[in-house]
């Protein structure tokens, strides 16, 4: 099996490009279902959850065609509504195909997702959305089914901002007479992406980035050629790698509003970060120090950039408390980062980190995508050399990530070493 070697004590130097949106792009996937046209999208970048995604939707009949960063999806054909479990254990995004697929076909059979093992993640939220619209949804033999009996427009109010559930829920119900109301609703910008997306194709939504969305029905979506949003947690993660380095990289393709609590956090350990008008630059220092830091919804600090923050936050002066609100399970980089000198204790859903002047190298492994992410970024800092196994895990959601480490300095190899 292939591993990441790492040597560290080197300051990462240079310039690094975003690539486009994981978490954009999935949704947007599913989303074309809903269309009976061709379309285009520019921006992609090279993951295997964009890969399992594609196979699902060959799966279900639709043509796809992949050259560089441009994906072509057309879904005029789908003849299956239903989503298999070998491939709906692949990935938790995959249940984002259920709303598209009851919204056009008016039937769905899906899989229960897998993806990361940070939480139990249920799906209770994305069922309830459907029942209040008016589709009978069962649930036998691990498979969620969906009928549609008198689906119209309704008003929805969350319990939780659950991103995955406002997605669906507004996939559901944009084919479908009347107008829905989701109060409540999540605000990341991977909503207003999914939006802006389905408006292009003919779709008459609003308010998504705010807490309440409407949806008016349309009875059909046609083509589009969309260019997905930067990528905000890649984005953050190459700025924790410039400060937990004490290095100066320049990173392109940025939005700021979107990396804003990362780039507050940042200031508060001391690291410099200078805005320019398509980018930002990031400085680390030997005076950084600790923080305080509690995930929450957008736009609160994301829980996709609690690992990374634990790794820096391992390697600064002072004590800092993490809180955990959004995935009960979500420490499991915990013991590996223990493995290299880190200072944490676990308090039910709160870390306390104590920094350490140095941490050193050793053989971990990477138990979820973003665990992944942090256990480079704790090699980048370590003495001697960091073993990361378990690689499937990172490569689902990161984009060539040591080339593009490798290309600011780090001494950073992929093999089956
Ligand atoms: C999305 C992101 C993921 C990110 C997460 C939170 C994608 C593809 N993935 O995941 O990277 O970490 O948002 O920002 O966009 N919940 C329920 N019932 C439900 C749905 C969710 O209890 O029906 C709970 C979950 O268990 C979790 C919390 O709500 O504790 C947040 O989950 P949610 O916002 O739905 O995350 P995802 O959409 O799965």
């Amino acid at each position: 099996m292939e591993k990441l070697l790492v040597r560290g004590y080197k300051p990462l130097k240079g310039q690094v490009r975003i690539s486009g949106s994981k978490n954009a792009i999935l949704p947007i996937m599913a989303a074309s279902v809903l269309s009976s046209g061709e379309i285009i999208l520019n921006g992609v970048p090279d993951l295997e959850d964009i890969k399992v995604m594609s196979e699902m939707l060959e799966i279900l009949g639709a043509k796809i065609h992949r050259q560089n960063d441009v994906l072509t999806i057309n879904c005029t054909d789908i003849k299956s509504c239903e989503v298999p479990e070998h491939i709906s254990r692949k990935m938790r995004a995959s249940n984002l195909v259920m709303g598209a697929l009851l919204a056009r076909f008016g039937k769905a059979r899906v899989a229960y997702p897998g993806g990361c093992a940070i939480g139990s993640r249920p799906m209770d939220l994305h069922l309830k959305g459907f029942r209040n619209l008016g589709y009978e949804i069962t649930e036998e033999f691990g498979y969620m089914q969906g009928r549609a009996i008198n689906a119209e427009g309704k008003e929805i109010m969350l319990d939780f901002p659950s991103v995955g559930a406002t997605e669906n829920i507004i996939m559901a119900a944009t084919l479908i007479p009347g107008t829905t109301i989701i109060r409540n609703a999540a605000r990341e910008p991977e909503i207003i992406d999914l939006q802006n997306f389905l408006n292009r194709m003919g779709a008459k939504i609003r308010g998504a980035g705010l807490d309440s969305i409407r949806i008016e029905g349309v009875t059909r979506l046609g083509g589009v050629e969309h260019t997905v949003i930067p990528d905000r947690i890649e984005a953050g993660t190459f700025m924790a790698a410039a400060a937990i380095t004490r290095g100066d990289v320049y990173i392109e393709n940025v939005v700021h509003e979107h990396i804003q609590p990362t780039i507050a956090k940042l200031r508060e350990t001391g690291a410099e970060i200078i805005l320019t008008n398509c980018g930002i630059r990031i400085i680390g220092n030997r005076k950084m120090r600790s923080t305080d830091i509690k995930t929450m919804p957008y736009p609160g600090f994301p829980t996709d950039m609690q690992p990374q923050f634990m790794a820096l936050l391992s390697t600064v002066k002072g004590t800092s408390i993490l809180v955990e609100t959004i995935f009960e399970n979500r420490f499991m980089h915990v013991p590996e980062l223990r493995r290299m000198g880190a200072d944490i204790k676990i308090e039910g859903r709160v870390a306390i980190i104590k920094g350490k002047n140095r941490l050193e190298g050793a053989a971990v492994e990477a138990t979820d995508l973003r665990a992944g992410a942090a256990l480079i970024l704790a090699g980048l800092f370590s003495e001697g050399e960091t073993k990361i196994s378990r690689l499937e895990h990172i490569e689902r959601g990161y984009d060539n990530i040591h080339l593009k480490l490798k290309t600011l300095g780090a001494d950073i190899t992929k093999g089956n070493i």
